[in-house]
């Protein structure tokens, strides 16, 4: 199971990378938006960080517009991919650029139909966001399970970030159901670490040693 960061804040994805588990980064205009900082500046902090990849969306609703974009974002380094919203263009500029070898992650997926037609596509990920179901009364774990059984069924390549992961329970359902990859917010890879008993633990074994005749 690889565990991405959802975020292009880099204290937080410096802060992860140190935990020795990251496998990747994915961001969206919201997420640079909240940093403050330059798209630029943003995209490179992380490129010279993270070998892994780190996916980088682009603006164009046209599939001319997505795959021009698509070429210069490439350049910021082997490990960018590009996030393409699902849409006719989007599956034409995925097609394209999968022939030219530059890696894609269909993102803004919200169904099975959607998730299929991203891996004909030739997507190298695809995202299906799962919190976004949720909050419309959807159970958004549902769609996974189909999309890795669909994937089984046909051996498709394309690998599943389940994105838009709002807690660890998710985390958990996602590994049950074998997707390949989530994406987390630093919040909930936070909250993954921490359990009750470890603290209490903790607090035992520092009394305890307290006791040990110096
Ligand atoms: O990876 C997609 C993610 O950024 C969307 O998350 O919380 O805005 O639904 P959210």
């Amino acid at each position: 199971m690889k565990i991405f960061i959802d975020s292009a804040d880099i204290n937080e994805i410096r802060e992860v990378h140190s935990w020795g588990i990251l496998d990747g980064v994915t961001t969206n205009p919201t997420l640079i938006a909240k940093t403050g900082k330059k798209f630029d500046t943003c995209i490179r902090e992380i490129v010279e960080l993270v070998k892994g990849p780190i996916s980088v969306e682009v603006i164009s609703s046209d599939w001319e517009g997505m795959v021009k974009e698509a070429r210069e974002l490439a350049k910021y380094g082997e490990w960018i991919t590009i996030k393409i919203p699902m849409s006719k263009d989007g599956l034409k500029a995925v097609k394209i650029l999968s022939e030219e070898k530059i890696k894609t992650n269909m993102t803004l997926v919200f169904s099975p139909n959607q998730a299929i037609l991203a891996a004909k596509a030739g997507a190298t990920f695809v995202s299906p966001f799962v919190g976004r179901l949720d909050d419309i009364s959807h159970f958004g774990m549902e769609i996974i399970s189909d999309i890795v059984q669909i994937y089984k069924n046909y051996n498709f390549k394309t690998e599943i970030i389940v994105a838009s992961v709002r807690n660890p329970l998710h985390v958990v359902t996602a590994g049950k159901l074998g997707a390949h990859i989530v994406t987390c917010p630093y919040q909930v890879l936070e909250l993954m670490i921490k359990h009750p008993l470890t603290d209490i633990g903790i607090k035992k074994f520092l009394e305890d040693y307290q006791k040990i005749p110096k």
